[in-house]
């Protein structure tokens, strides 16, 4: 009997802990950032002080500017612009494309993101990892929903003449996108020539006329 309630003493740890969700927000309703940043460790504001604007943001019925290089623009809402988003794991963003705009070769290191096709029809995809490195593709038209699994390399094309316009949402407050381009050819410092040389199987002078375009 004694031994009994010791075993069952010693499974409760274990039982509140599965009971428990891994999530900290269920200790709170939520942990509005406060103005000081987003460091880990740092005190939500306030919940008293807390109000609707915190959670609230005002715009994505505006057209991004796709006058540069891409064709593109991304307008995110995530915890930057929303700090009531702070370890609730979701955000969004509205991608505007030009005329053959391209959303380039990107990745989120922290989010599986789930698009929607509000306007025009663009041909997306993603690329599973090494070995097989599959493309898998699809030309989506108006009301389409394509999923972007996590970390996973994907772009998005307008291949038509006018506007194109998309919704995703995504499931961190923090993404983080790295373009691939940019990372690899315009990284701070620069990345050597001979190791990109080497690893895209160029010559060095391509190498540099990438670096220097990026
Ligand atoms: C769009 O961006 C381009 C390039 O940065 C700029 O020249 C232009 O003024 C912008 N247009 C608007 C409407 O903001």
């Amino acid at each position: 009997m004694m031994a009994t309630r010791i075993f069952l003493l010693g499974l409760l740890p274990l039982i509140c802990y599965l009971a428990l969700p891994s999530h900290a927000s269920n200790l709170q309703d939520f942990c509005v950032a406060n103005s000081q940043g987003l460091m880990s460790g740092q005190a939500c504001k306030d919940p008293k002080l807390v109000e609707a604007n915190d959670f609230f943001f005002s715009g994505l019925h505006l057209q991004g500017n796709t006058s540069n290089p891409l064709g593109s623009k991304v307008t995110p809402v995530n915890v930057a612009q929303v700090p009531g988003l702070y370890s609730l794991g979701i955000s969004n963003v509205r991608i505007d494309y030009g005329p053959w705009g391209l959303n380039p070769p990107h990745t989120h290191p922290r989010a599986t993101e789930i698009l929607t096709v509000i306007e025009g029809t663009l041909s997306v995809g993603f690329v599973t990892s090494n070995p097989e490195n599959r493309l898998v593709t699809k030309t989506l038209c108006k009301g389409d929903v394509f999923v972007f699994p996590v970390n996973l390399i994907h772009f998005q094309y307008n291949v038509g003449p006018t506007n194109a316009i998309a919704i995703a949402a995504l499931n961190s407050e923090n993404p983080g996108v790295i373009t691939m381009a940019n990372a690899i050819f315009g990284s701070n410092l620069p990345i050597s020539s001979d190791v990109l040389a080497k690893a895209f199987q160029l010559d060095k002078n391509v190498v540099e006329y990438l670096q220097y375009k990026f």
